[in-house]
């Protein structure tokens, strides 16, 4: 086992599988997070290196239990499972959905995060990274935007969750600075993945995004924290 470790949630596929694959190139023993056994082993096989599958449904209470259970110790965690459950505006949205988009965009970040974090207390430069999105940045919502015309405020659940997580990187990193460990946010762009429908035609390489997530893992002691990056 290498001596840095990392966890991605969500890795069987899309962008985090590319982080989990990064971080194993940059050396890191990678607990490849998957809800589901086959699709994570997969993943793990894809990857090749020292990844490892964890099997972790973010929104399960005892499914985080266990894979905590399983983690000694924790240089790296990277809470990048997310879903958009509908492109609806607000007006047109059910509450159904923004409960799910916030139960694992937002919920879940607390719960595995907060199970991760005697882990990560263990390690001299622990980081965390958390997939967000440009859709949630405000600013960007409000000013001249190729990507978010201001007439098109669709996917109103998925974008509110991720400014909700964009308020929680703040948090967290304010509340754990003392120890060191470091907390920021990554916008990844709009990418080929399953994501939304359409964007495996026209998003790009998910592979760069993931590149943006592996510099945040790797930042120095004097690097930023509770910054939000794209
Ligand atoms: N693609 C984009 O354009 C884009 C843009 C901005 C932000 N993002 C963010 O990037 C992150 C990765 O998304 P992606 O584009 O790579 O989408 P994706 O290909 O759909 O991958 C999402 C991953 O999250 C996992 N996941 C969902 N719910 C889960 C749960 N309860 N427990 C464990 N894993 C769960 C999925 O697992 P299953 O296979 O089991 O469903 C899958 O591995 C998300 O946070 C997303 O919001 C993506």
């Amino acid at each position: 086992m290498n001596d840095r470790t990392a966890l991605v949630t969500g890795a069987n596929k899309g962008i985090g599988r590319h982080i989990a694959g990064g971080l194993v190139a940059e050396g890191f023993t990678v607990y490849v997070g998957s809800r589901d056994a086959a699709r994570g082993r997969q993943a793990v096989e894809e990857i090749g290196g020292d990844a490892r599958l964890l099997v972790l449904d973010v929104g399960d209470a005892d499914s985080v239990a266990k894979a905590a259970a399983r983690v000694d110790r924790l240089d790296v965690l990277v809470n990048n499972a997310g879903i958009n459950p509908s492109l609806a505006p607000p007006t047109e949205s059910h509450a159904e959905e923004f409960r799910r988009a916030y139960e694992t965009n937002v919920v879940a970040v607390v719960e595995v995060t907060n199970a991760f974090l005697p882990a990560l207390r263990r390690s001299p430069h622990p980081r965390i990274v958390n997939i967000s999105s440009g859709t949630a940045s405000l600013t960007w919502s409000t000013h001249p935007n190729p990507q978010f015309p201001p007439g098109r405020p669709g996917s109103a659940a998925y974008r509110s969750s991720k400014a909700a997580l964009n308020a929680l990187t703040l948090l967290y990193a304010q509340t754990l600075a003392e120890e060191g460990v470091k907390v920021n946010a990554l916008a990844p762009g709009r990418r080929a993945t399953d994501l939304v429908p359409g964007a495996m035609a026209t998003g790009g390489d998910p592979a760069e995004a993931a590149a943006g997530a592996v510099r945040l893992a790797l930042l120095p002691d004097d690097g930023p924290t509770g910054e939000f990056f794209s």
